[in-house]
């Protein structure tokens, strides 16, 4: 039996299984099947009404899940599918509460990496339904893993089987839009900015207006490390980091532009982890080397500010609910 036959009978026997995509590690399970989701959230801790992605082998599924589908979401679908871009939809009948957690939308995506397209294809060849419902494979509120040793880490014996598909091109989670009531709303960002969406289809999705939010990712607090957490300018980023030093606090650093400082004759004070200075390779790197600073046992992480521009607004925006909800 090879890898994916085995992830195709357990899903299909209802188990769970740590599935690569592009953005991060998913933990995967029948989406027609209430009882497997109902183990995600086991897994996981997560609240039971918060929604969960659903995994398509390709657009031609899309009917199976999806009513009343807009002629946008169809654009969409062809210029970024296989890709990190999340639709919602309004939900066909027959989706289970579950999955939607029981709100009338249904997020759908068709994952851009080649061996989850290839279990979704086979799962839905050996008469599965076709879609798979993933959250990112970590415990509730903490980091996205984006190897298959972090899904391990995160969750251990919960999970029958991961997938190894090496580490995560993109490295955060995909972008989400709402198309499931007039004009286009950007739930999440991601890799696929609202610029590229607007020259796909002519409309630039908005911000929602407040409200009560309905995605997790939403929640202030995520993506967090136990590790209190905080940004620093650059201009300022060394002087901190003496006066941390000098009142005995080990700080971890993150940092896009400056060399680990070398103190010569003593042990390199700071565990000192360098980015790329560029949004895309940045995302990349960012929560393996969060999950790292979280493990080194430094009592502060300090991470340099990002630029305030709109290519880095989703590594701004993970950024943000990682100090946000760091220390818990
Ligand atoms: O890149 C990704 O999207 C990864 C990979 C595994 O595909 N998945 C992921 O799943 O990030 P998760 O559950 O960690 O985040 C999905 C987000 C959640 O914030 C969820 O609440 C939101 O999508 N979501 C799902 N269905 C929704 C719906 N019907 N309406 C609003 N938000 C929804
Ligand atoms: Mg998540």
């Amino acid at each position: 039996m090879t890898e994916i036959e085995r992830a195709v009978a357990l899903l299909k026997a209802g188990e769970l299984v740590g599935i690569p995509t592009e953005t991060v590690y998913g933990l995967g399970a029948d989406a027609a099947n209430p009882a497997a989701v109902a183990k995600i959230f086991a897994a996981k801790g997560r609240p039971a009404d918060h929604p969960l992605i659903v995994h398509l082998p390709g657009a031609g599924h899309l009917e199976r899940w999806a009513r009343d589908i807009p002629a946008l979401a169809w654009e969409l679908a062809e210029d970024f599918w296989p890709g990190p871009l999340t639709l919602i939809l309004k939900r066909a009948p027959g989706v289970p509460d579950a999955v939607t957690g029981g709100q009338d939308t249904v997020g759908l995506r068709v994952p851009g990496h080649p061996l989850a397209l290839e279990l979704l294809r086979a799962f839905a060849a050996a008469g599965g339904s076709g879609g798979i419902a993933a959250p990112s494979a970590n415990r509730f509120g903490r980091i996205s893993p984006t190897t298959a040793a972090h899904v391990r880490e995160e969750l251990g014996d919960a999970v029958a089987l991961v997938l190894d598909g090496g580490p995560c091109a993109v490295g955060i989670e995909s972008t989400i839009v709402d198309l499931s009531s007039g004009s286009p709303k950007l739930l999440r960002p991601g890799h696929i900015s609202p610029q590229r969406i607007e020259a796909a289809c002519g409309l630039l999705p908005q911000a929602p207006d407040g409200g009560v939010p309905r995605a997790s990712g939403t929640l202030e607090a995520h993506y967090a490390p136990r590790t209190p957490m905080r940004m620093v300018g650059s201009e300022r980023l060394l002087d901190f980091l003496n006066a941390q030093r000098h009142s005995g606090r080990r700080c971890g650093v993150l940092s896009h532009s400056q060399p680990p400082q070398a103190v010569s004759g003593t042990q390199q004070p700071y565990v000192w982890k360098m980015l790329p200075a560029a949004p895309d390779g940045y995302a990349h790197e960012l929560y393996a080397v969060l999950r790292e600073l979280d493990h080194a046992g430094v009592d502060l992480i300090v991470v340099e500010e990002i630029p305030d521009a709109a290519d880095w607004a989703a590594v701004a925006d993970r950024l943000r609910r990682a100090v946000r909800g760091a220390g818990a």
